[in-house]
C-alpha cells in the first residue's frame, strides 16, 4: 500500500467537498492560508462561468494538525460549496418525505430547472455512460460528481503537497502554453512568474495572451467552448525519483495517469513530447555534460522532460496537458434522451464554464506534487519531515561524490564511502 494517499468526496451542488490526506509526516508547519493561494488560483481564469463569482474556495483544516504542524495522522481538508444554499432541497442527504418530494415536483414544474431531472444527455460528458453504468433515470446523480468541482479538494490537497515539497527545495509552477491552437512564442515569453500568475490566463507571453482571448471570445459570441494545453514545471527535484525496475514505479506513468485523471484533460507530454517522434535521434536526445563543481549532473538540452527510464533525471520536469473545449455548451449539440432514447434538438445545459486552461493548469500542479510527494516519501520514507530531509540530504551527497573506477569482473556496485569501497570493492 502506498504510504501517501488521498482521496476526494463530495459533490459539485453538495454541502461540502472532503478531502483526506495519509501519509503526511509529522512536524510539517501547515496553515489554511497556505491552502488558500492555489485554491484562488484555480477559481480565476478568462472564460470562467459565473459559479466562480459565488465561490470564494477556502479549505477548513478538522484534522491531522495541531498547532499549526502536522501530526502524521491523516489530515481532513473541507471545502465549502456556497452555492450549495440554492440547491438544499435538490441536493439534500436525508430521504425525501411526501412533502419535500410534492416540493421539488412542485418547483420543476414551474419550470425551475434546477428541480427538473436531467435526461438529455450531453456529448463530451460523463452523463450516458454513467447513468447506465450505476442505472439512474436522472443524469443529475452523475453530473454532481464527475463536475470538475471536485478538483477543488484536489487542489487543497496539493497545497499540503506544496507546502511539504517546499520543505525539500522542490518548487512548482504552471502556466497557459495554448489555447484554441495559438500556442506563446517562448522568444517573447517576457512575463515574469508573478506577472503571468496576475494575468488573465495566467500566460508568460503577452502578445499569444491577447490572441489566446480573442479565440475564447470568439467560442463565447458563438455559444461554444475551447481548449488548450497547460505546462506544469517543476525545479529542484533530485536524480533517481521513480524506477525503471516496473512498470508501476515508474514516475513517468504515474505523473501521466495522475495528470490524464483531471477531468477534462485528453493527452499528456513530457518535455518534447510527440514533437520527438518527428526528428531524428541526434535532435532529441539530451546531451550529458558531465558533473559540474557542485556535483549536479548537466544535460545540454532538456527534450526529455526531466525524466529518462522512468526516473527524474536531475533537469526541470516538465509536464504538458491538452486540454479539451468543455462539453456543455451555451448553443447544445444535438443529443439524445436516456428514458425515450430518441434524438433530440438540444443537449442539456447548465451554467458552465467556456475555456478553463489555465484552472486546469493549477489542477495539474495538484496531481503532479501530489504524485511527487509519494514518490519522495516512498523512497526517503520517515514518519517525520526530518527523517525525510536528513534521507535526502544524505542521498544528495552520495550522488554528488564520484564512485570508485570499475573494476573488471566485480559486480559493478559503486560502494562509495564504504568499507567495502576502501577495501577495493566486493570482488
Ligand atoms: C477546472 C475545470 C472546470 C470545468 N468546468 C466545466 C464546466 O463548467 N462545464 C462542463 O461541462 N465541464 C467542465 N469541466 C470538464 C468536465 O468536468 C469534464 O469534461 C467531464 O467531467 C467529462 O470528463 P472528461 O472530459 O475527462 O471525459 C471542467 C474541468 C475543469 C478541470
Amino acid at each position: 500500500m502506498a504510504a501517501f494517499r488521498f482521496l476526494t468526496a463530495g459533490e459539485s451542488h453538495g454541502q461540502t467537498l472532503g478531502v483526506t490526506i495519509e501519509g503526511v509526516p509529522a512536524g510539517l508547519p501547515l496553515t489554511e492560508d497556505d491552502l488558500q493561494v492555489d485554491l484562488a488560483r484555480r477559481q480565476r481564469g478568462y472564460g470562467r462561468g459565473a459559479r466562480q463569482q459565488i465561490e470564494h474556495d477556502r479549505a477548513r483544516i478538522v484534522a491531522g494538525v495541531r498547532h499549526g504542524v502536522t501530526l502524521g495522522s491523516p489530515i481532513l481538508l473541507l471545502v465549502a460549496n456556497r452555492d450549495w444554499e440554492n440547491w438544499t432541497r435538490v441536493m439534500q442527504v436525508e430521504p425525501l418525505d411526501d412533502a419535500a418530494a410534492a416540493e421539488l415536483a412542485a418547483l420543476a414544474g414551474e419550470g425551475n430547472k434546477r428541480a427538473a431531472p436531467v435526461t438529455r444527455v450531453r456529448p463530451g460528458h460523463a452523463d450516458l455512460a454513467g447513468a447506465l453504468k450505476y442505472d439512474f433515470n436522472d443524469v443529475r446523480n452523475v453530473l454532481e460528481r464527475a463536475s470538475a468541482r471536485e478538483t477543488a479538494a484536489r487542489v487543497a490537497a496539493g497545497g499540503v503537497a506544496r507546502a511539504f515539497l517546499r520543505e525539500l527545495g522542490i518548487d512548482t509552477w504552471s502556466f497557459t502554453a495554448e489555447v484554441g491552437g495559438v500556442a506563446i512564442d517562448p522568444a517573447a515569453a517576457t512575463r515574469s512568474r508573478e506577472e503571468a500568475d496576475a494575468s488573465p490566463l495566467r500566460c508568460p507571453d503577452p502578445g499569444a495572451e491577447a490572441r489566446m482571448i480573442a479565440r475564447i471570445d470568439e467560442a463565447r459570441g458563438n455559444g461554444d467552448t475551447i481548449g488548450g494545453v497547460f505546462e506544469v514545471v517543476v525545479h529542484g527535484l533530485p536524480i533517481g525519483l521513480g524506477s525503471y525496475v516496473h512498470w508501476d514505479r515508474r514516475l513517468d506513468a504515474a505523473l501521466a495517469a495522475a495528470v490524464m485523471s483531471i477531468n477534462i484533460v485528453k493527452g499528456v507530454e513530457f518535455g518534447l513530447g510527440f514533437e520527438q517522434t518527428r526528428r531524428f535521434g541526434s535532435a532529441v536526445h539530451d546531451v550529458i555534460e558531465g558533473r559540474g563543481e557542485d556535483g549536479r549532473w548537466v544535460h545540454r538540452t532538456n527534450n526529455a522532460g526531466g525524466l529518462t527510464g522512468g526516473v527524474t533525471n536531475g533537469e526541470p520536469l516538465v509536464v504538458r496537458g491538452a486540454v479539451k473545449p468543455i462539453s456543455t455548451l451555451a448553443r447544445p449539440l444535438p443529443s439524445a434522451d436516456l428514458i425515450s432514447g430518441e434524438s433530440v434538438e438540444k443537449a442539456h445545459y447548465e451554467r458552465s464554464d467556456i475555456s478553463v486552461v489555465p484552472a486546469a493548469g493549477v489542477v495539474g500542479e495538484a496531481m503532479v506534487m501530489l504524485t511527487l510527494a509519494r514518490f519522495v516519501i516512498d523512497k526517503f520514507g520517515g514518519d517525520t519531515l526530518d527523517d525525510v530531509r536528513a534521507g535526502l540530504q544524505r542521498y544528495r551527497e552520495r550522488i554528488a561524490r564520484a564512485p570508485e573506477a570499475p573494476v573488471p569482473g566485480a559486480s559493478g556496485h559503486g560502494l562509495v564511502g564504504t568499507d567495502e569501497a576502501a577495501s577495493g570493492g566486493d570482488d
